[in-house]
């Protein structure tokens, strides 16, 4: 990414609010809907039965995922007026990666399923916009190409950790060659969740291949094949179902990774105050806070529930970051209220690939940036960090 600091940072709101309007003026309307109700339906329109059943669905009665959104009403904003925010600065720094807006894209697997560019578009889009990108272990493209594509970019590596600590590892000393800054250790998904949407429809995107180019591009992985992927990809698939996940995983295993790489390690999937204590004892150096979009544990508690009592435990010790359920730049912005230092956007950006590819990923990254923008100029906040909790009203 160029040096933000450079450049005046942007301010999002007035900007992207005023395009619109000017180009309405010549009865041009925006091709990516505003809200994300009309980006949802849009989104769905467009998108492959399978496609939308994968994006959409989460785990058993959709519990977790209905709470995750449940969260959010919660905590509603009181505004405090005459707070004199003309001057807004959104930039922020997060594990040594720059970013010109406390937001990153979420690592997403299999998006060849929504657009032929997947990863690529993120990686172009979250490039322009100057925001980090998240690679998913199950992307479409090896992280390499991913790399390219997002050029100067900031970006961070997503690990699914499976049953071979040695693949775990070549992922990561990949990740540190392309010039990741962190490494997040999802640990929510040590086994695939019920997911009934795409069960009764019978489609697993890996068993067909899609969403294993970082396994098939890796020389570890390759190793444990007869053939190679080329020559008989159902081998290549089959043997990733056998690895890929490992529900024995556990604190002892995953502190091996810090023989192999001096990187930020951070952990995903974190949702009690509890392992966030013995995460930050354990010398961990950030958390996300996050369900997986509710597609794991069904009955879960929403995850804007968890972040109070896991930034209490963290104490300050450690970067805490959010997702699960952000839908809208208020959304953000009560998450940086609760003590998040940044948030990760996931099922919204989707939608935009889905759409119009980088592009559409780029103008939804720019619509949660222009109201978290909005939203921080009418509440008298300057700076991500100056939004605390007092702004929200806590019943
Ligand atoms: C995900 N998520 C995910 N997480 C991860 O660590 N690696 C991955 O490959 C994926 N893949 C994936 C695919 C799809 C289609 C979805 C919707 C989600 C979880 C993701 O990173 C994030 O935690 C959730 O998307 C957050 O929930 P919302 O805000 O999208 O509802």
């Amino acid at each position: 990414m160029s040096d933000a600091s450079a450049k005046p940072p942007r301010h999002f709101g007035p900007e992207i609010q005023g395009a619109i309007y000017l180009r309405g003026l010549s009865g041009a309307k925006p091709e990516i809907p505003t809200s994300f109700t009309g980006l949802e339906a849009a989104a769905q329109q467009k998108m492959t039965s399978e496609a939308w059943a994968y994006t959409a669905g989460a785990a058993g009665l959709e519990s977790a995922m209905a709470a995750n959104r449940a969260a959010f009403d919660k905590y509603p904003i009181a505004p405090r007026m005459l707070g004199g925010a003309g001057v807004r600065n959104l930039e922020t720094e997060i594990f040594g990666a720059k970013s010109a807006a406390p937001i990153m894209t979420c690592p997403i697997g299999v998006l060849e399923m929504m657009h032929p560019d997947a990863d690529l578009a993120v990686a172009r889009a979250t490039q322009r916009v100057g925001v980090p990108m998240i690679i998913s272990s199950q992307a479409s493209f090896p992280m390499e190409e991913i790399a390219k594509a997002n050029g100067d970019g900031e970006r961070f590596y997503q690990l699914y950790w499976g049953k071979s600590d040695a693949l775990a590892e070549s992922f990561v000393k990949r990740a540190e060659a392309i010039g990741c800054k962190a490494i997040f250790i999802t640990l929510d998904t040590t086994a695939l969740g019920w997911r009934p949407r795409d069960l009764d429809i019978g489609y697993m995107p890996f068993l067909r291949s899609q969403g294993i180019a970082q396994y098939t591009s890796d020389p570890v992985f390759r190793a444990m094949l007869p053939q190679t992927p080329e020559e008989n990809p159902q081998a290549a698939a089959f043997q990733f179902t056998q690895i890929f996940s490992d529900p024995g995983l556990d604190w002892a295993r995953i502190a091996k990774i810090k023989s192999w790489t001096n990187l930020p390690i951070v952990l995903k999937g974190v949702m009690r105050g509890d392992d966030a204590a013995r995460a930050v004892g354990e010398g961990f150096d950030g958390i996300v806070v996050s369900n997986h979009g509710g597609r794991q544990v069904d009955g879960g508690i929403g995850a804007l529930e968890a972040l109070p009592d896991v930034v209490a435990a963290v104490n300050g010790r450690a970067p805490v970051l959010f997702d699960s359920g952000i839908r809208c730049g208020a959304d953000v912005f009560k998450a940086l209220a609760l003590g998040a230092s940044a948030v990760c956007i996931g099922r919204p950006y989707v939608y935009g690939l889905a759409l119009a590819g980088d592009s559409g990923v780029q103008t939804v990254l720019e619509y949660l940036a222009a109201e978290l923008d909005f939203t921080m100029a009418l509440t008298g906040c300057r700076t991500p960090k100056g939004i605390k909790k007092d702004i929200l009203h806590l019943r």
